[in-house]
């Protein structure tokens, strides 16, 4: 407990979770499709530098431990693939608005799947729900969007991040601290 203590004095803890994050033409086009939410939802859109679907979130982790979460990920072995965002919806309760594919590619499900059980296996506590692939685009909506389909947006997605979640004045800033790739098909 001592022990624990002392080394919690030493080693600060970030706040992790593994995740895609959009070149940057996808990064217009989501934060683009953020704006329109918000003009007809209201609330506050995501600024275009936070933009990223999760994967995994792990929450408050010693910055000891990075270097084994590297390791996990370094032995992850997954293909790329193309995500074609042509949904969005709302969640009530947190009055979130997100876009997501209505096809999940198998090589996410896939991704998500191996990265988790590599990360249990290794120690992780994750929370038990389903991976459901969505990127944020509001936070505090108003309203639900009218349409649920829209044109897909499609992101070819290559590699994968691991990323500390800082708060400061200006809101949640985004510190990729890893990237590893995913296998070229074809
Ligand atoms: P969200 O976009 O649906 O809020 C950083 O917080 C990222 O991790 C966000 O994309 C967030 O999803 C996701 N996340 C998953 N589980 C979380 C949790 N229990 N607390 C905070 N963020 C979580």
């Amino acid at each position: 407990m001592a022990e624990a203590a002392a080394d919690a004095g030493r080693a600060p803890n970030l706040r992790l979770f593994f995740a895609l994050w959009p070149d940057a033409a996808t990064r217009a086009g989501l934060h683009a499709r953020a704006r329109a939410l918000h003009s007809e939802c209201g609330g506050r859109a995501m600024r275009r530098d936070t933009i990223h679907l999760t994967l995994a979130f792990l929450g408050e982790t010693p910055v000891r431990q990075v270097e084994r979460l590297r390791a996990v990920a370094a032995g992850v072995q997954g293909d790329g693939f193309a995500l074609d965002l042509d949904r969005v919806g709302s969640w009530h309760r947190n009055r979130i608005l997100w876009t997501g594919p209505s096809m999940v590619p198998p090589a996410l499900a896939a991704l998500a799947q191996d990265l988790e059980g590599r990360l249990r296996a290794d120690g992780c506590a994750l929370e038990a729900r389903a991976f459901s692939p969505h990127v944020t685009l509001v936070r505090n909506a108003h309203a639900a969007p009218r349409e649920a389909q829209l044109t897909p947006l499609r992101w070819t997605v290559g590699s994968f991040v691991l990323v500390a979640s800082e708060r400061s004045a200006a809101g949640a800033h985004y510190r990729t601290i890893g990237r590893w790739p995913l296998k070229r098909r074809g």
